[in-house]
């Protein structure tokens, strides 16, 4: 039987570092008697200013419903009046369909997002590589609430005259949404059973604002009155702007994390760092029935068609795609095959060769493609 992939490539870097992933997917799949139907569902900036209404084709919805798993690269294209990412009429970003639309109507509530530093990934700072956090510090997870909060989609502009003259985002937090996503994150450290790399203690920290926002008081409440039913994992909240420090200067502290929408949105892109960057950061977006599996980063435009950006992020969602795909069907040949990208990576990194030019520099490096033919090679090798 074969499962069924939505691919949504959309702008930029996404449909390169996409390629590279389902490279990847294929080459591992083939000895293992595992069968794709892939569909590539066009998506984003790009998209809507050649089509014009839509940031992808009609029926794409009922397409991504139908998956049994959804791989993304990356949407948003720049306007050329704005400089910002193209906007449609509705005042959405083209591409929003494909990213927050799915999250939203398929319920794909929780964002989890691995920060693990593996070894040989040395960390750019200054223009110039080196070995900055140490690996086995640096391996948490950071799951961000994703279908509401600031993201809500609820607010507007007060435009008189034609000039805009007030801007309005509402930030929504439910319990229902704030409920799911704590719940995931006790599970996940439960399943995880790692704890963190200081203590070894299992342990959930809620990312908020509870000084101040009213959303981050209804959070935290829900955060201990679900903990108690987890008396095993140590609970701690940690205020957002004060954890950003901790997370850089001691990230060993961190077991799993939980956060509204945007907190976690941003607080994970500066987690990437200390994986080694975007490139290496990758992200899966699930709800009880469906998945979606991303790298963090955007489509960085113009990166667009130099077959240079790190694929890693993607390589490493498709293997959270794998993973969560077998455990929904029950399918452990999906769990070996997950691992053999795992192992993959893992060999590459010691390696330190072929890599892009974020993890080597510009004189060492190779190309995007160079590092998915490396990693679709190694992985099928770690099956024998
Ligand atoms: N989920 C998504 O599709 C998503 C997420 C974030 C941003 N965006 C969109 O992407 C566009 C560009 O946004 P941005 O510049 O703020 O973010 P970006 O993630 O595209 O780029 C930020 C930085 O990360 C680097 N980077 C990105 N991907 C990389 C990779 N695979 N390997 C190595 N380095 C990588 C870029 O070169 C850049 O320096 C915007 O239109 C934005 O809206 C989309």
């Amino acid at each position: 039987m074969a499962y069924n992939v939505v691919t949504l490539g959309g702008d930029g870097i996404g449909p390169e570092v996409m390629a590279q992933g389902v490279r990847v997917l294929e080459a591992v799949s083939k000895p293992l008697g595992i069968e794709w139907n892939i569909e590539d569902i066009p998506c984003g900036g790009k998209f809507y200013l050649e089509h014009g209404s839509r940031d992808w084709p009609e029926g794409s919805e009922e397409k991504c419903k139908a998956a049994d798993m959804i791989l993304l690269g990356a949407v948003g294209w720049p306007d050329p009046n704005t400089k910002g990412p193209v906007t449609m009429k509705n005042g959405k970003m083209a591409g929003y369909s494909a990213v927050i639309g799915n999250r939203t109507k398929l319920d794909l509530f929780a964002n989890v997002r691995p920060v693990k530093l593996y070894e040989g990934v040395q960390h750019r700072v200054h223009g110039k590589h080196k070995q900055v956090w140490s690996p086995g510090q640096v391996d948490m997870v950071i799951v961000r609430e994703n279908t509401e909060g600031l993201y809500a989609g609820m607010g507007g502009k007060l435009s008189p005259g034609g000039t805009t003259e007030v801007a309005t985002d509402v930030r929504v937090i439910t319990r229902r949404g704030s409920e799911q996503v704590i719940r995931h994150s006790f599970e996940l450290c439960k399943r995880r059973n790692k704890g963190a790399p200081r203590d070894g203690k299992l342990r959930v920290t809620a990312i908020v604002k509870d000084n101040v926002l009213h959303g981050d008081h209804l959070f935290r409440d829900l955060f201990f009155e679900i903990g108690e039913e987890y008396p095993e994992i140590e609970k701690e909240t940690a205020i957002v702007d004060a954890y950003t420090q901790w997370l850089v200067s001691e990230p060993e502290r961190y077991d799993v994390c939980v956060a509204t929408n945007m907190f976690g949105d941003i607080v994970t892109d500066l987690a990437s760092v200390l994986q080694g960057g975007m490139g290496m950061a990758a992200s899966a977006n699930v709800g009880t029935k469906h998945g979606m599996f991303e790298p963090i980063h955007g489509s960085s435009p113009g990166d667009t068609g130099k077959d240079r950006l790190n694929p890693i992020a993607t390589v490493i969602s498709v293997k959270e795609g794998l993973d969560w795909l077998a455990g929904q069907k029950g399918d452990d040949t999906l769990a070996k095959a997950a691992d053999a990208i795992d192992q993959a990576v893992v060999e590459l990194l010691k390696k330190g060769a072929p890599l892009t030019v974020d993890l080597v520099g510009a004189d060492k490096a190779a190309k995007c493609s160079e590092v998915g033919a490396a990693l679709a090679e190694l992985a099928v090798s770690k099956l024998d």
